[in-house]
């Protein structure tokens, strides 16, 4: 896994959007390195180096585990951003003893719905027709609010361009096969934070709202002006509401 590995501290483990990488952390890098070892992997198939080869969510799960022993790395806290947040869950039901604490922003812990699946079969076979150059003008206007800042537009469009379309597929197959946590979420012990994005037109807020509804304790943080990209849409507000949680 080529992987962002900064800073000192209790380890904070970041898991990235679909079709993005480890960039999209940018604006957190500087807030957390104080406080934090930050960890930010670019899941299979994404970023310069990763071959892409078919994976579940619950390989990238292992695959997470494994890269924290290699790292030395007994605990940490778990965010995801949307596919970030898929990838999470499993890695919370299967190595809950590793996770101190957990964000699942722009996510949701159900499986598709017949139509989700079929609009995933849909691209894949898009995809396959054209490659993945189709990619950046399907999803800038899903993952970004009409407002998004220009630089944001550009760093997002640049991580999509360089998207291999054999990634793309076997993660747009492994988004439509995941596995629905919606009961197992009322298990979660740890400290859990929801996040939305105003704007998110991917994951409605009605739908976060009843993610951190059903965790025990959970905290919910809607963030404005922004879309499905909280982080980098609004990193101001998504990084004040990240530390006040990671940092109590
Ligand atoms: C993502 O942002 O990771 C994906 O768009 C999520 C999804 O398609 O369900």
């Amino acid at each position: 896994m080529n992987t962002v590995d900064q800073g000192k501290g209790p380890a904070v483990l970041l898991i990235h959007a679909f079709p993005l990488n480890h960039a999209m952390w940018e604006p957190q890098f500087a807030c957390l390195t104080p406080h934090f070892r930050v960890i930010a992997p670019d899941i299979r198939g994404f970023g310069p180096s990763q071959p892409a080869s078919p994976w579940t969510m619950e390989e990238m799960a292992d695959d997470l585990n494994v890269l924290l022993d290699r790292f030395g790395v007994t605990t940490c806290a778990v965010v995801g951003v949307s596919m970030g947040g898929y990838i999470a869950l499993p890695f919370w039901s299967r190595y809950p003893q590793r996770v101190r604490q957990l964000v699942l922003a722009n996510t949701r812990a159900r499986a598709d719905n017949e139509t989700e699946k079929a609009a995933r079969n849909e691209m894949i076979a898009a995809i396959q027709a054209n490659g993945a150059a189709i990619l950046p003008d399907r999803m800038l206007p899903r993952l970004l609010a009409p407002n998004a800042p220009p630089d944001v537009v550009t760093l997002v469009r640049k991580m999509i361009e360089g998207v291999d379309s054999a990634g793309a597929t076997y993660a747009v197959m492994a988004m439509r096969d995941r596995m629905d946590f919606s009961t197992a979420v009322q298990r979660i012990q740890c400290p859990t934070m929801v996040v939305s994005g105003e704007n998110d037109v991917i994951i409605r807020l009605e739908d976060s709202r009843a993610l951190a509804d059903s965790i025990p304790g959970a905290r919910y943080v809607q963030v404005p002006d922004s879309g499905h990209l909280s982080n980098l849409e609004n990193p101001a507000a998504f990084n004040r509401v990240l530390l006040e949680f990671l940092r109590p």
